[in-house]
């Protein structure tokens, strides 16, 4: 019979990750007599061995609140910052998991936590995890939590800006989170009426984009709205970094590795200044006055939505349920209205991208919107 459970928060913070904690301690503490354990900031928590003892009191108030009581870290087990040096630090963490007699380890994180918490469990500790981030990129699940909260702030965002795109006749540019993955900028392109939606699944052509606000100009739609994806690029960039990639997959020495790996991390960072680009190349192809709008990290914070609590509440008391089983190396994943469990080896690795038979493709395109191809 498991007594003790350990718990940690890990990766970006998002919306419903103390739900999700509450749902946890209430099972397990309150129906079943367990004790859970927090630990401070993610695996550096772990490592470092700063506790919270987590009881009913503590977990009382919080089902409404952003972010995480926990604290959080982007920091991983085997790749730790110690000392000025990166270092595998998962041996200390599982002595310190001994230490507190833990019967398994929950782990609140996204693909990465995944696979931070598979290389602990391969040093014979019990694990489980939970999905969440607002960017809904874990495989085998259907949704994380985290993406309900984001979307309705994405669109609301969107909805707002239209006021003032209208108002001032301009292009308005707006930049959504999700990482490598368009969940985000389409489902909130979609729900907030973008007329140009732009992610990194589909490489966009600069000028198919000015073409169709231009269309829309010639319309009288004196304004329009570009909802991209923080990951998205034009093809041109896409070409150069798959180019860079292929040449770094042959890469046959340590020196032209670390010269194109350089190269890569350059692209990169040309990426992630893509959206003020697009909107100054937007405005000298169109002629219409543009601005941008980066939501940047308002869309992780505040109260979750309430279809992020439900998610989180029942994967947190389904999660107890499997460690009643002793049911471990396991993500807690959304299956229509069940849980599901689902080996770590399936979830680590890979990232749910959009594919391009979705439906929510399909159903941008037939409203018409341009989604920068052709
Ligand atoms: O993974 C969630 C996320 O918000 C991504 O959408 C974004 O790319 C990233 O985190 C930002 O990370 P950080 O908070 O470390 O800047």
């Amino acid at each position: 019979m498991t007594e003790s459970i350990g718990i940690l928060t890990a990766g970006g913070d998002s919306p419903g990750l103390n739900a999700a904690l509450r749902a946890v301690g209430k099972a397990a503490i309150g129906t079943y007599g367990m004790n859970l354990i927090g630990f401070r900031d993610g695996f550096r928590g772990l490592m470092e061995n700063r506790t919270v003892r987590l009881d009913s009191g503590q977990l009382s108030g919080i089902l409404t609140i952003g972010g995480t009581i926990l604290g959080t870290s982007r920091d991983k087990p085997t790749k730790m910052p110690v000392g000025g040096k990166t270092l595998d630090m998962t041996d200390l963490m599982v002595d310190n998991y001994h230490k507190h007699h833990l019967d398994v380890l929950v782990c609140l994180g996204g693909g990465g936590t995944a696979r931070n918490a598979y290389s602990l469990m391969q040093k014979g500790i019990n694990v489980i995890t939970l999905p969440k981030t607002i960017d809904n990129d874990v495989v085998c699940t259907d949704v994380t939590f985290g993406f309900d909260t984001a979307l309705t702030i994405a669109t609301e965002s969107i909805d707002r800006l239209h006021s003032t795109a209208h108002s001032h006749h301009r292009i308005i540019v707006v930049e959504i989170m999700g990482h490598n993955t368009g969940w985000l900028a389409l489902g909130a392109g979609v729900s907030g009426g973008a007329d140009v939606i732009l992610i990194p699944e589909i490489p966009y052509d600069t000028d198919i984009v000015a073409e169709a606000i231009l269309q829309r100009f010639r319309k009288g739609a004196g304004f329009s709205i570009v909802a991209v994806s923080e990951g998205a690029m034009s093809t041109e960039l896409f070409q150069r970094l798959q180019s860079a990639q292929q040449k770094l997959a042959k890469a046959e020495n340590k020196k032209e590795r670390k010269k194109l790996n350089e190269e890569v991390a350059a692209i990169e960072a040309e990426r992630l200044r893509s959206t003020p680009i697009l909107t100054q190349e937007l405005e000298k192809r169109t002629r219409l006055e543009s601005r941008v709008t980066i939501l940047g990290h308002v869309q992780r914070g505040g109260v979750p939505s309430p279809a992020d609590r439900l998610l989180a509440t029942r994967l947190g008391t389904a999660c107890v349920d499997f460690i009643r089983e002793g049911r471990f190396g396991i993500m807690v994943a959304a299956r229509g209205d069940g849980v599901e469990a689902v080996p770590l080896e399936n979830v680590i690795g890979s990232r749910k991208n959009i594919p391009p038979d979705h439906p929510w493709l399909k159903t941008a395109r037939n409203l018409g919107i341009c989604l920068g191809d052709k």
